[in-house]
Parts: structure tokens; C-alpha cells; sequence
């Protein structure tokens, strides 16, 4: 999938102030390496180095165009374009921080004991997800996705089976009973979960579609061609605008449930 990252920056503020809010929440970390999963344009990983400086650092991505915007700022992180299905911490790490990044992965019933296993003692898996696949913008995409010309092209893109990107599945991530059942007893150090509904204040035409271009638009948008595009998305945003309408101040209100998770091994 591809990234834009001006696009996802649009909204920067909004986007990352969740990952800093779960970094508030890292106490004390054992010596060892510091990783963050899905670092993108690597705002965390320079804040997680200004904590801990002196520490091994690496910010992992998938993406070679984010990883280039995060390259321009912090040499003492080292940035690897890599999978993290793949991925395996060598040495254990004493942290291990994915902001918005694993509910594009599948698989969480293996993937998070894999995580924690990948700690030192005393070790922090700090993990924030968005909790909104039941949010309009989320249900209209998928309407709009699988009831049109295009939707034979989609189709495949919601199919539960498929590796990557997960996101467009119904249910992406779990519920916090989900996540606390298969880590709590792997956790020796304790577990902490919380959920977070942000209210954001877009400004802006069309801001809710604005936001959607930024991350769960991408894949969809890839797999059709130009005119089937700008039929989704007129469909897609005429929706929109009947579900988030502009308060007087021409402001859109777009709540946003996030599940926090914090667990240390
Ligand atoms: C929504 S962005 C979040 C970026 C950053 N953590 C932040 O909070 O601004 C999700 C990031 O996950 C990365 N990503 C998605 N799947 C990945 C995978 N399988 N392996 C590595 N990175 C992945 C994407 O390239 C993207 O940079």
C-alpha cells in the first residue's frame, strides 16, 4: 500500500497526539533496546529518544516514503524499511511502541504474545489501535466499497482471509477483554488498558473524507482506476456530508475510539 505522507500529515496534530498520550503512560524501562513499530514519519521515535537517549533506537516501517521523511531528522535512530510480520527483536527490547500501526496487521492472537516474548524482563509493550470500525466513516466505506461499479474490484479487499492490509476488514481489532485475556497472564509486570474517544475539530470542505484520505482510503483508492475513483469518492463523500454535517462555525466533528495497552513483561 502506499502512503502520502502529506496527506497523512493533514491532520497531524490529531493523528499523533494519541501515541503521546500513550508514551505518558511508559514508566521506568529495564536496560535494552527501544523499537517503535510503524514508525511513519518517526514523531514518536524522536520523542522516545529525547526519554531515552543513549539507548539503542530503532524506528521500523514498511514504507519507504515515510521512512524518507523520518530519515531527515534523527540520525541516532536507526530506521529500517522491514515487515514487522516478519520482524523479530535481537536482542530482546526493553520497549516495544506501535502508535496507529497494528490493526493493519491480521492475526493479533499470535502477533502480541510474539511481541511481549520479544522483551527483556521488565519490559514495556506500549500499543495504541483505533476502536471505531462501528464509527459512520467507517460503515459508509464499506457500503459505499461493496454497492457500486467498483464493488467486484473491492470485494477482495474486505475479505477477512486476507494478510494485509487488515483494516478493511469489519473488525480489525479486538476488544480490550480480547487483549487483556491472551496477554494478562503473559504479563508478569501487569497489564493497563483504557479506551479514549478523542473529539476532533476538522476545519475544512469535505474534512471527514480529508481524514479518510490519510489511511484507510489508501488501499482502496490503489486498486481502482482513475474513473472508477472519482465515482467512489463522490458517492463516498455525498454520504459523508449527510452523516458529519458543518456546524456554524464550519467546523466537522469526527469522534475517534482508541484502545490503549501498556503491558509490561
Ligand atoms: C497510520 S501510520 C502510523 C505512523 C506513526 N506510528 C504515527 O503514529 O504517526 C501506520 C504506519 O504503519 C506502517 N505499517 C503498516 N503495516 C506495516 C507492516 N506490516 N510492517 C511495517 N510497517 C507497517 C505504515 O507504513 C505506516 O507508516
Amino acid at each position: 500500500m502506499t502512503w502520502n505522507v502529506q496527506q497523512y500529515l493533514k491532520f497531524g496534530g490529531e493523528r499523533q497526539r494519541p501515541g503521546f498520550d500513550l508514551l505518558a503512560q511508559i514508566n521506568d524501562l529495564p536496560p535494552g533496546p527501544l523499537v517503535d513499530l510503524g514508525c511513519g514519519t518517526g514523531i514518536h521515535a524522536r520523542a522516545i529518544a529525547a526519554r531515552w537517549p543513549d539507548r539503542d533506537l530503532i524506528g521500523l516501517d514498511s514504507s519507504a516514503s515515510m521512512l524518507a521523511e523520518a530519515r531527515q531528522s534523527e540520525p541516532s535512530i536507526r530506521w529500517v524499511e522491514a515487515d514487522i510480520r516478519q520482524w523479530r527483536a535481537a536482542p530482546k527490547a526493553a520497549l516495544i511502541y506501535s502508535n496507529a500501526t497494528l490493526q493493519w496487521l491480521t492475526h493479533h492472537e499470535t502477533l502480541f504474545p510474539r511481541l511481549l516474548a520479544d522483551l527483556v524482563p521488565g519490559g514495556v509493550l506500549a500499543v495504541q489501535m483505533p476502536r471505531n470500525f462501528d464509527d459512520p466513516s467507517q460503515t459508509l466505506l464499506r457500503d459505499t466499497a461493496l454497492d457500486g461499479p467498483w464493488a467486484a474490484n473491492l470485494a477482495p479487499l474486505f475479505d477477512p482471509q486476507i494478510e494485509t492490509p487488515s483494516l478493511l476488514r469489519p473488525d480489525p481489532v479486538g476488544t480490550a477483554r480480547f487483549y487483556y485475556d491472551l496477554l494478562a497472564p503473559l504479563a508478569s509486570g501487569g497489564i493497563d488498558l483504557w479506551l479514549t474517544e478523542y473529539v476532533h475539530q476538522l476545519a475544512g470542505d469535505d474534512a471527514v473524507l480529508e481524514w479518510m484520505h490519510g489511511t484507510t482510503l489508501r488501499p482502496i483508492l490503489d486498486a481502482l482506476d482513475a474513473s472508477a475513483r472519482d465515482g467512489f469518492l463522490a458517492s463516498y463523500a455525498e454520504k459523508l456530508r449527510r452523516a458529519f454535517p458543518r456546524g456554524p462555525d464550519g467546523k466537522t466533528l469526527l469522534n475517534f475510539r482508541r484502545l490503549f495497552i501498556v503491558a509490561r513483561a
